[in-house]
């Protein structure tokens, strides 16, 4: 006789997740040919969108309605009648004429990630990279930074996926006793770039390798911003980082095996003063290692795309930073899977 639990458990979790790639794929399709960018200016006949992005009969209403039905995209009509347009959040984030735009993680992701994904198996059984790295030799950073056009790509998927954590970590972080703040792999400059905004008195410096300098400055010079927050050039695995009340590292440390992480966190602490602040902004996963998924995904992607990075709990980090010599830790929620921990000197 079967229990009533047991009539009750169902495969639907299973077949969503193992399919998942379906849905994934064809938004980040959409996203990548700019679908949500065309129909942010104005709502479009079937035909209209098929002539714009060059598609093909066969597939396009199924395609489109897969959006409908996905939630992306809101229709009148059907297919020949057919007037599609772009559903709240598709159109403030995927639209990529708006300061809003998410998109440029889901174009990496569609570009990069998703066919690196597919080695996820070998990179589970030999260890080893599955991203350019793997034919290419070159370490991740000097990869993607080899042509402008990944470069400029990364660095707005990096922001794009950090923004709404930069933004609510300027505003609540409490900054009264502070002066100074160095962003450490500041990428494109908008961690620099939300504090110094949200906090009048800041001053900031945004540090990254020599590359992504120009990018940062065009960012901090568009936003008005460039008596401020300055862009500093240089290399944190080899130099010292520059001395600063707050030292702030957003994904940072997940892309490094324990031994860098904790020489970045020492560095981080020779550069701060007494009672000065580390603070990491990343996808911190629980303690127990259980519930945060997107934490343990993303962990696994530093799988793929590093040689040694994973994520880390708050637990892992408050014992590298006692290490380093920090007094105490603690840890801020901020954005959907993202959390701040923060270590004292
Ligand atoms: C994953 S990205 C994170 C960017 C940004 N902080 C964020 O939270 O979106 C890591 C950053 O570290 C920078 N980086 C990597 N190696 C570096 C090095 N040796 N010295 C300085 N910056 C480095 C990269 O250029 C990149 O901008």
């Amino acid at each position: 006789m079967e229990t009533l639990t047991e009539v009750q458990v169902d495969p639907s979790k299973i077949m969503q997740i193992g399919m998942g790639f379906f849905a994934s794929k064809t938004m980040l399709t959409a996203v990548n040919m700019g679908l949500f960018t065309l129909l942010a200016t104005g709502e479009l006949a079937g035909q209209s969108i098929k002539e714009k992005l060059g598609l093909h009969d066969r597939g396009l209403y199924d395609f489109l309605d897969t959006l409908v039905a996905l939630g992306f995209l809101k229709r009148t009509g059907i297919k020949e009648t057919a007037v599609y347009s772009n559903a709240e959040d598709a159109d403030l984030f995927l639209d990529k004429n708006k300061p809003s735009y998410v998109g440029g993680m889901l174009e990496m992701a569609n570009n990069r990630l998703y066919p690196f994904w597919n080695n996820l198996e070998e990179g589970l059984k030999t260890g080893k990279p599955q991203n350019e790295t793997k034919t290419g030799e070159a370490p991740i950073f000097e990869a993607l930074y080899a042509d402008q056009s990944r470069l400029r790509e990364f660095l707005k998927a990096m922001g794009g996926i950090q923004m709404g954590n930069f933004m609510m970590f300027a505003q609540v972080f409490d900054f009264a006793k502070y002066h100074t703040l160095c962003d450490a792999g500041g990428a494109g400059g908008y961690l620099a770039a939300q504090v110094a905004m949200n906090n009048q008195h800041m001053r900031c410096v945004t540090f990254d390798l020599p590359p992504v300098a120009p990018v940062a400055k065009e960012n901090i010079t568009m936003m008005g911003l460039s008596d401020r927050v300055s862009v500093q050039s240089g290399d944190f695995l080899t130099e010292d980082l520059p001395k600063a009340d707050v030292i702030t590292m957003g994904n940072v440390l997940h892309d490094w095996g324990a031994k860098e992480k904790k020489m970045l966190i020492k560095k981080a602490y020779d550069a701060l003063p007494q009672g000065g602040a580390l603070v990491v902004i990343e996808n911190i996963i629980d303690d127990n290692r259980s519930v945060n998924a997107f934490g343990l995904l993303m962990s696994l992607n530093m799988n793929i795309e590093t040689p040694e990075g994973f994520d880390f709990s708050a637990a892992d980090f408050d014992g590298w930073a006692k290490e380093c010599g920090f007094s105490h830790t603690s840890a801020m929620p901020l954005t959907g899977p993202s959390s701040t921990v923060i270590a004292i000197k």
